[in-house]
């Protein structure tokens, strides 16, 4: 681990692009894709009930299954390490967060334009046209009905097979082809195109620095593996940035 070199780089860099995965929220109680389930939803994989075709199979259990992790998120509190992004923003010239979470902790923390690459858990549209509902425009049948067009109402989030909402895509490839360093924080860089990001950053020059307490495919091509929970390390790293550079 070199905390040293890292904390150097990012006090140098002007633009600064993050990605955050599941694991910045595992901290805060909200479990990562890649954990395995506990209690009620144990047998289900998070893979086999985010599809729009096990929606379109069995629309109230996972209707069900989002209504479980809404509330979880909703009992949930940012921890030091997306505190530590607010901070780190406030350092640097430029900085892009891009979040694969559906989850709301940046913004509880502070973070401002977090490019959502994966939607978000509070947000509610139709299923067919995916146009947003307002909670005054929907039925109380599980899954809702909008009362408008009828079609079912599902959450807002990107579904495996599903397409990234674009404006939300193109800022993001923009700040990793742009960014000085590109930190990967908490995410298992198992899942396109958000996986892509730091690898693209990477060969336009950018020092790549990953936080994870495991390791991932970014791992050997990164310059810098900080290994461990991105609640400790990273706090760590910002502080010894910008102390770096006074
Ligand atoms: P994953 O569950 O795939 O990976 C979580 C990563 O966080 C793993 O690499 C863990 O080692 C790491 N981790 C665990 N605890 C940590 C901690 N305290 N600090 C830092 N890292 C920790 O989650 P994602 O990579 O976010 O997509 O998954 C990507 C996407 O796959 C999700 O957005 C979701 C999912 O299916 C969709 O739903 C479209």
């Amino acid at each position: 681990m070199d905390l040293a070199g890292a904390a150097r780089a990012l006090g140098a860099a002007r633009r600064v692009a993050v990605l955050t995965g599941a694991g910045i929220s595992a901290e805060s109680g909200v479990p990562t894709f890649r954990d395995a389930q506990t209690g009620l939803w144990a047998r289900y994989r998070p893979e086999d009930l985010a599809t729009p075709q096990a929606f379109a199979r069995e629309p109230q259990l996972v209707w069900e299954w989002y209504t479980w992790r809404r509330e979880l998120v909703a009992r949930a509190q940012p921890n030091a390490g997306h505190r530590a992004l607010v901070e780190l923003a406030a350092c640097v010239q430029h900085m892009t967060l891009i979040s694969q979470n559906v989850d709301h902790l940046h913004e509880l923390a502070g973070s401002r334009d977090v490019l959502k690459l994966h939607g978000s858990l509070f947000a509610n549209i139709r299923e067919d046209d995916r146009l947003p509902v307002a909670d005054s425009d929907r039925t109380d049948d599980v899954p809702p009905r909008c009362r408008v067009t009828g079609q079912r109402v599902r959450p807002g989030v990107v579904w495996f097979g599903e397409s990234l909402p674009a404006d939300v895509l193109h800022a993001a490839l923009e700040a990793a082809r742009e960014a000085d360093v590109f930190l990967s924080i908490g995410t298992s860089s198992a899942v396109e195109p958000a996986a892509s990001l730091p690898f693209m950053a990477s060969q336009r020059g950018a020092t790549v620095i990953e936080i994870n307490p495991d390791t991932t495919p970014l791992t050997g091509r990164c310059e810098y593996s900080l290994r461990g929970p991105a609640a400790e390390v990273l706090p760590v790293l910002v502080r010894h940035a910008f102390a770096s550079v006074e």
